[in-house]
């Protein structure tokens, strides 16, 4: 039943009408202004995800990737990082989203490990040719020094030549994921880290999160762990 939907969508994906050409103007090759989030009607635990920009998106992303743990002394992981690859869902109908992040998160959790996203991502029909549109890493927070901030950096890819295309996020909300929360990870909202400079969105949303977590415990004293997963970034506001 699994295997023929995801057929189907395969076949189907084929057939949708992408651009022919890419913008080269830099920014996502699609209007996502359109594009509708879907946030739970009910959140009951965890602080509320934030209301969303009421212009809609600036850019809608699927990424995969990796979210990095270090082994602490009472045996429990603490996320320490991550570090994932941005593609552009926003030529895709709404209804196809989430469809389209199963597909991708398939390929991503089966390949073998020395595969990099990009090269998950051109096997897909979908995403026939990619089109990336930035990275997602942690840095040092960078306006207290201390901690790590997430940052979703346009700068080397979609947005070239633009030196503030970046985002470094502080948390406003924080949900269990509405499915299976101990494989998936929470769904989030953040805003524009106030004195961070960065001009690419004054919101960001995690949500429709596939895996990235981390065993329940550990021995004190193991090696970090760099655990697969996959989510749609949506991003509001901002200068592009
Ligand atoms: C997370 O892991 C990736 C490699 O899997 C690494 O490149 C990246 O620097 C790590 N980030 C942090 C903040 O640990």
């Amino acid at each position: 039943m699994f295997a023929s939907v995801l057929l189907a969508l395969l076949a189907a994906g084929s057939a949708l009408a992408l651009p022919a050409t890419r913008t080269t103007g830099g920014g996502s090759e699609c209007d996502a202004s359109k594009a509708t989030i879907t946030l739970p009607a009910s959140q009951p635990s965890g602080t509320p995800l934030a209301t969303p920009i009421a212009a809609g998106p600036s850019f809608v992303a699927i990424a995969i990737g990796v979210q990095n743990y270090t082994c602490g002394s009472t045996g429990t992981y603490t996320n320490v990082g991550a570090l994932a690859e941005l593609f552009d869902l926003s030529c895709f109908p709404d209804s196809w989203f989430n469809g389209i992040t199963d597909v991708a998160w398939n390929a991503w959790r089966n390949a073998d490990p020395d595969t990099t996203a990009a090269n998950v991502i051109s096997t897909l029909a979908e995403f026939d040719p990619p089109f990336v549109l930035g990275q997602h890493y942690f840095i040092t927070n960078p306006v207290t020094g201390s901690g790590l901030s997430p940052k979703w950096d346009f700068t080397s890819a979609s947005e070239a030549g633009h030196p503030d295309a970046y985002v470094v996020g502080a948390r406003t909300g924080d949900i269990p994921a509405p499915t299976d929360p101990t494989v998936n990870i929470d769904w989030l909202s953040l805003s524009n880290l106030a004195g961070s400079g960065g001009d690419l969105a004054d919101q960001v949303f995690r949500i429709q999160t596939r895996g990235g977590q981390p065993p329940a415990s550990c021995t004190s004293g193991s090696a970090e762990i760099f655990v697969r997963y996959a989510a749609q970034y949506w991003f509001y506001g901002g200068s592009y």
